[in-house]
């Protein structure tokens, strides 16, 4: 099993000429729920990623990026239906777009646009664990909203390590809000914190970006899809 994990990058935002090529790799499933989408913005920004996570897969296991089938956890998170070994998550935020790929284990991406207006003690509290909210105060005004996104990507990037979507309680588990990212415990738990790694993702300016793995991870290598 390998510890290197691959990261891909890209842009949502696609002439029409491109969607067109992005919708014909879709199956009906995909294409059926890209046209349930009200806003035009968001049924491309869907037709575009799953577009992109099918044309990596099927770079990375030499198949026609169309031939693939997804199944869903029971809280929505996809997988390939057929058993290959890789393990994928995708994330995405305004335009940007993430794709962690490891083999064999769990992964969880995420990233978000850093909103100050957002980045409020009212929604800490709501969210993050007391810990967390007390971090939260050591960072002087300016850097707030930012240490408020890396610990709400690392938090988010865990529970879709996890696929656990709004199952699992979030004051359960407790991450670093510094630059380094950490999983510190889980249900005050160091040692099944320690299973994890956590990894504080390069992303563009105004954006923060996190990465939950299980096990370790020796090398994170990134790969920008034009
Ligand atoms: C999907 C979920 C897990 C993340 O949503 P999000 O941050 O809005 O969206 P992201 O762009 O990061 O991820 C969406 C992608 O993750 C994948 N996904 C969907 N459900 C998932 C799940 N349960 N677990 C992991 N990945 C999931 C899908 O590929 C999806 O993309 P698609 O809809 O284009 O197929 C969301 O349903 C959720 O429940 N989040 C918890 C919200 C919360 O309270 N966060 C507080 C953080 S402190």
């Amino acid at each position: 099993m390998s510890s290197l994990i691959q990261i891909w990058t890209a842009t949502l935002d696609r002439e029409p000429a491109q969607l067109a090529q992005f919708h014909a790799l879709l199956d009906a499933e995909e294409k059926a729920r890209a046209d349930r989408f009200l806003r035009e913005q968001a049924r491309t920004r869907f037709t575009v990623s799953r577009g992109l996570l099918r044309i990596v897969l099927g770079q990375l296991l030499e198949r026609d990026p169309a031939s693939f089938a997804f199944t869903y956890g029971y809280n929505g998170k996809p997988e390939l239906a057929e058993k290959t070994g890789l393990q994928f998550n995708v994330s995405h935020s305004g335009k940007r777009w993430y794709l962690a790929v490891a083999e064999g284990r769990r992964l969880g991406v995420d990233v978000e646009r850093v909103r100050p207006d957002f980045a409020t003690f009212e929604i800490a509290n709501r969210f993050f664990a007391p810990r967390e909210v007390a971090d939260l105060t050591t960072f002087p005004a300016e850097e707030r909203a930012t240490a408020f996104f890396r610990c709400w990507t690392r938090k988010e990037a865990f529970i879709k390590a996890i696929g656990a979507g709004l199952g699992f309680p979030l004051h359960e588990f407790v991450v670093s809000l510094g630059e380094s990212a950490e999983l510190r415990s889980i249900s005050g738990s160091i040692d099944a914190a320690r299973e994890w790694s956590m990894e504080a993702l390069i992303a563009p300016e105004g954006y923060c970006a996190a990465l939950a793995v299980e096990g370790p991870v020796s090398e994170v290598e990134y790969a920008i899809l034009e």
